[in-house]
């Protein structure tokens, strides 16, 4: 069953009913305000930061689900009735419904009894507040006469104190009507304020929730609406709200629009100034019209026609957009994160560079900076930092002997390798970055240097990475307080960064740290071979009592993806080794939906594995398909030149092949979700925690850079494709520091990979050049 459809000429997904299986979320706003709207208008607001600047409520884990959010209710004045746009909270049955999710805003579109209310939801040009632009149309054949109410529930800045003291809070909580703004502000505080605003004739307001809802009801017939009016209320104490009520007279015929502002600001004086642009609809519409220029911009840096439509779907629109997602909120925010005590975590972040840096370089230089900044003196990092605060953090991992991650800090050589080989800016290798403790700085380069000391000096029994906390799978707790658990995966992880390092020393003619980088790679490849290689694919770790998981001797958990993958990643296995890996993986571990993290599922709590054993058979890291893991998969089979393959794996995750299927999936077709539940499962192929996850990120560097092979190299553009077989080619264009290429790949042979000829601009050239910005060129990539 299906509950809507891409609009590929729009770039919008168009959901046709209500009632999807989960609420289908997009976000508003570019990492600095912003939020989440679903499909019947729920969610919430933030400013910066989603714990500690929350702008609107909104309450987890709530029956009926998905409450409160951005409502705007429609009620006839003669009949009393009134419902809203998007369904929900009313719920009244409408007499036809849309949600369309487009790049940085949503339309929510309902009818009843023919009147048409329409509500776009966006931030413009990135500033502190959101619009929500409203158009009423009477197509009802005689004139009508409805009132419109705006509502939004504020939250105590901090959403954990909002929920934790109430005592405090709900006796600060101040809010003001002035001149069509009402601000909501703690009692103590003089200088910021959320707000709500509008550019209407106000009829009536209420600035305090309980007032608006009424005793023992809901958002679903608060009692303004259902009296037809809001009080006045200015609130002293308790909840804050923003609530308008706007009178509209319509004609036969005729249409309103109007314009609702969210916000928060960091100067409450200047709010009037700040948003009075943007209060008349046809401002609201021309901001509009820039927000989606910029998203035409923003995906027009990689596009590609190739022969699968659902392909040019996600490599032009829908994984890029995700991908930007990633990269602003990391994992902090969604429906299934709640904006609370996780932050912006150091490894996620990294990878989540590696899905824009086509796009935005300089952005994501940006976030590598902050990242840096979390790394201490000795090489690790913290494990997550928060935005508005630049506090960094351990997280909330069982604490053992250890307060460091294994990988954290390897996954920055991975991004900033990353930016140089886009940018060429080698400079910024040389900038001075300060450590976390404030007082010490190094250059990226020794930062970096000092990552991977830090894992050569941290190994255990096996002579491999210790595992510290955790590696990039998070519940893989192997330390019960020996300090001897390893990871086979950082292992090979540090394998890949200390091949980065040599790449880099070669481009900067660093002779002899590119000798120390060789050596600190093989010493590590030859100790995994030597301790962890199990003979039909690697071990994945060795838990504090030296027994190893992954293994044929293991009951549980004989093998597991990771150790497979990266081992081709890092250059770890040879040919012979690689081959079987592969195989393995075929054979255990790939499914209709996807590739599960491991097999057999663990079937009780073992307290020697950790978090892993806590879910059930073929959940999440214990035998789930966790999505993560399987574009590492791709990307190895095409480094082993497996086109075929590698596309089978891409295609078996495409949330677009979901659409037909949603009842099952569950989760939003039109982004990628971390986890589907796995084989073992009886609810196999169910998707969670849609939105934010390495999924993304990795998903464009496999498809775009590997299996459509165009990267960007320090001083070159690389195509080299690894495609199936059957395709003929494909087109493409890529915009690289600044020039456009147009590129075309021709497969007359159908070969999966190996490159006979390039040609840029009709003359045959071993490399793609860098041309000058501004400049577009034509290039011809001639398969074998
Ligand atoms: C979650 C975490 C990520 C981790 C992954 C696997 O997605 O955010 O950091 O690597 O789970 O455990």
């Amino acid at each position: 069953m299906r509950y809507g459809y891409f609009d590929k000429k729009k770039k919008e997904y168009a959901v046709t009913r209500p009632d999807t299986p989960t609420p289908w979320i997009n976000y508003i706003g570019s990492g600095n305000y912003g939020g989440i709207v679903s499909n019947t208008g729920g969610g919430y607001s933030f400013h910066k930061d989603p714990q500690n600047r929350r702008v609107t409520r909104y309450r987890y884990n709530s029956i009926p689900m998905d409450r409160p959010g951005r409502y705007i209710y429609i009620r006839n004045k003669n009949s009393g009735e009134y419902w809203n746009p998007g369904y929900q909270p009313v719920q009244r049955k409408l007499d036809s419904y849309s949600c369309r999710h487009g790049m940085g805003y949503t339309v929510l579109s309902g009818e009843y009894q023919g009147v048409i209310g329409e509500v776009t939801y966006f931030v413009p040009d990135d500033k502190n507040f959101e619009i929500w632009h409203v158009k009423l149309s009477n197509t009802y054949g005689i004139a009508q006469s409805l009132q419109v109410f705006a509502y939004s529930e504020f939250s105590f800045w901090d959403a954990i104190l909002d929920q934790q003291n109430v005592d405090w809070v709900q006796q600060i909580n101040q809010g003001r009507f002035d001149d069509g703004i009402i601000t909501y502000y703690p009692y103590h505080v003089s200088d910021n304020a959320a707000f709500f605003a509008t550019g209407e004739k106000v009829s009536s307001f209420d600035t305090n929730l309980e007032t608006f809802i009424g005793k023992y009801r809901s958002e679903g017939n608060p009692i303004a609406v259902e009296q037809g009016g809001c009080s006045n209320s200015i609130s002293r104490r308790m909840n804050g709200a923003g609530a308008f009520c706007i009178d509209v007279d319509l004609k036969s015929d005729e249409e309103r629009e109007m314009v609702f502002i969210l916000g928060f600001a960091e100067d409450r004086t200047a709010i009037k100034e700040d948003i009075k642009e943007y209060l008349s609809p046809g401002k609201a519409k021309e901001a509009l019209t820039r927000l989606k220029k910029y998203w035409d911009d923003y995906t027009g840096r990689l596009s590609v026609e190739t022969p699968d439509e659902d392909m040019n779907l996600f490599v032009n629109v829908w994984n890029q957009y995700q991908c930007k997602t990633t990269f602003n909120w990391s994992r902090f925010v969604s429906l299934y994160q709640l904006g609370l005590g996780r932050g912006m975590g150091i490894r996620d972040s990294a990878q989540d560079t590696l899905g824009v840096m086509h796009t935005i370089p300089e952005e994501a230089k940006q976030l590598i900076i902050k990242l840096l900044k979390c790394q201490f003196t000795d090489g690790r990092a913290y494990h997550l930092f928060f935005p508005l605060t630049g506090e960094g953090g351990q997280g909330d991992a069982p604490v053992n002997k250890f307060d460091w991650y294994s990988d954290d800090h390897l996954w920055l050589i991975l991004a900033v390798n990353a930016y140089v080989k886009e940018t060429g800016d080698f400079a910024f290798l040389k900038e001075l970055i300060l450590y976390n403790d404030r007082s010490t700085s190094g250059t990226v380069l020794n930062h970096l240097d000092m990552a991977l000391e830090f894992t050569r000096n941290n190994k255990g029994p096996h002579n491999i990475a210790l595992a510290g906390r955790a590696d990039w799978n998070d519940t893989l707790n192997l330390d019960t307080g020996k300090g001897a658990a390893e990871s086979v995966f950082t292992s090979m992880l540090y394998c890949r960064a200390a091949l980065e390092m040599v790449e880099l020393c070669e481009y900067l003619k660093n002779k002899e740290q590119g000798i120390k980088y060789t050596g600190m790679y093989e010493e590590m490849k030859n100790a995994i071979n030597s301790s962890s290689w199990d003979g039909e694919w690697y071990k994945r770790a060795f838990d504090d009592n030296g027994e190893p998981l992954g293994s044929k001797e293991n009951k549980f958990g004989k093998i597991f993806i990771n150790s497979q993958s990266w081992a081709i990643l890092g250059k770890v296995a040879d040919c012979d080794k690689a081959d079987k890996c592969m195989k393995s993986v075929d054979r255990y571990l790939n499914s209709k939906y996807g590739i599960v993290t491991m097999y057999p599922s663990y079937n009780e709590y073992d307290e020697t594995k950790g978090g892993v054993t806590t879910y059930p058979v073929g959940t999440k890291e214990n035998g789930g398909i966790f999505l993560h893991t399987n574009p590492w998969m791709m990307i190895s089979e095409t480094l082993l030149g497996n086109g075929d393959k590698a596309f089978e794996y891409y295609r078996r995750i495409l949330p677009a092949k979901r659409n037909d299927d949603a009842e099952l999936y569950e989760v939003e077709p039109y982004v990628y979700c971390q986890n589907i539940l796995g084989k073992e499962n009886p609810q196999f192929g169910v998707g969670r925690n849609s939105w934010l996850s390495g999924t993304a990120a990795w998903n464009m560097v496999a498809s775009s850079q590997h299996i459509l092979g165009i990267r960007a190299n320090y001083d070159c553009l690389i195509v080299d494709p690894c495609i199936p077989a059957e395709w003929q080619g494909f087109k493409a264009k890529r915009v690289f520091r600044g020039a456009v290429y147009n590129i075309e790949v021709q497969n007359p042979n159908g070969v999966c990979s190996g490159i006979s000829k390039i040609t840029v601009d009709g003359a045959e050239v071993a490399k793609i050049p860098v041309f000058e910005a501004g400049t577009t060129h034509s290039v011809v990539v001639l398969m074998k």
